[in-house]
């Protein structure tokens, strides 16, 4: 449930709040559908330049295609392939970045798979949702981090109210889930995870009295492409139904939107929809669980996530 009083008034955060962003350079993943690519259209109306990291070339010379006929031929936006279930390929791309972009703003971390039916192991050898969307993530977080940081910049994650669901703690004697795998837990676990990394990482910059910063959001229930490709047919099945009622990928796309530019944000917040169990409406802050901010489990993650990534790395 969202707080009584939202920080931002009754409407909640809306892009209005957003100022020019001349100058600005975004970096996002997953931005050739749903909340990622309604933020990079949102971050372009602003002014700002932005990197699409995804996976998919057909799709994204597609989602280009869209931006420049909405923001003209010379839209400040480009594409560079990566794929989060491939950790060379994330070192690849961050390289590219690296050599692309003198500055960060915000690097948003946004691409994700859910509910992947079959137990299936990425390249490196992670269950292929905890691969996908944290174990990737983490890699490109710690290769691209002193270019944010010397930006003053941010590292924006996308999580889930899932990481409130089903057994809500990572599995450390069985990450993969070499047993019992079930799409639902293996889901839950990977946005935990990505958001206890959040949590951690602001914790550390904290700590080490840095300027940049971490913030950790949840974009509600939203009309997007999540639940489909590798997903049982019940889900789909579901997900179709109940469609209708979700807000749209836009509205979905604010939290991450908040995160990465607003200045009023605060630390150990979960920011997200307020209405409806928090799966619509008013963008403001809502109820963090405890086991999101356990600052053991998190250290513990931190550790584990560098010896099996082989990437060591801190603020
Ligand atoms: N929609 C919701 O109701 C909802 C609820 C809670 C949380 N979320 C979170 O919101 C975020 C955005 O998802 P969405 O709802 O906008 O879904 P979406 O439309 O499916 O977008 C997900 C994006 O991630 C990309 N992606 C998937 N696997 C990838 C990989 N291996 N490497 C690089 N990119 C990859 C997808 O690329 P392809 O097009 O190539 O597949 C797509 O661009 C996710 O973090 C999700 O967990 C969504």
């Amino acid at each position: 449930m969202g707080t009584t009083t939202n920080p931002f008034g009754a409407d909640g955060w809306t892009p209005e709040r957003i100022g020019s962003l001349d100058d600005h350079v975004y970096v996002i993943t997953g931005a050739n559908s749903g909340t990622g690519f309604q933020a990079t259209r949102v971050l372009l109306a602003k002014g700002a330049q932005v990197v699409m990291l995804n996976r998919n070339q057909s799709k994204s010379d597609a989602a280009l295609g869209e931006l420049r006929a909405e923001f003209g031929a010379d839209a400040k936006v480009s594409f560079i392939q990566m794929d989060l279930a491939v950790l060379d390929s994330v070192r690849s791309a961050a390289a590219t970045v690296l050599e692309e972009l003198p500055r960060i703003d915000a690097l948003i971390c946004n691409a994700a798979i859910s509910q992947t039916a079959t137990r299936n192991l990425t390249v490196d050898g992670f269950e292929s949702q905890l691969g996908v969307n944290h174990m990737g993530h983490f890699v490109l977080c710690g290769l691209l981090y002193e270019r944010v940081e010397a930006s003053s910049g941010r590292v924006v994650t996308v999580g889930s109210k899932a990481y409130d669901m089903g057994k809500k703690k990572i599995h450390f004697d069985d990450l993969n889930f070499d047993a019992d795998y079930s799409p639902w837990h293996a889901y839950n676990q990977s946005k935990l995870a990505q958001m206890m990394f959040g949590y951690e990482l602001q914790r550390r910059l904290e700590a080490a009295g840095k300027n940049a910063m971490s913030q950790v959001c949840h974009p509600g229930a939203s009309r997007t492409n999540l639940i489909s490709g590798d997903v049982s047919l019940l889900n789909k099945v579901m997900i179709r139904l109940m469609k209708p009622f979700f807000q749209s990928a836009e509205r979905g796309s604010w939290p991450e939107l908040l995160c990465a530019t607003e200045a009023e944000v605060k630390s150990e917040t979960l920011y997200g929809p307020t209405k409806r169990s928090d799966t619509a409406g008013p963008v403001g802050e809502n109820k963090l669980a405890a086991h999101a901010i356990d600052r053991e489990a998190a250290a513990k993650l931190w550790a584990v996530s560098e010896e099996l990534t082989g990437l060591t790395w801190s603020p």
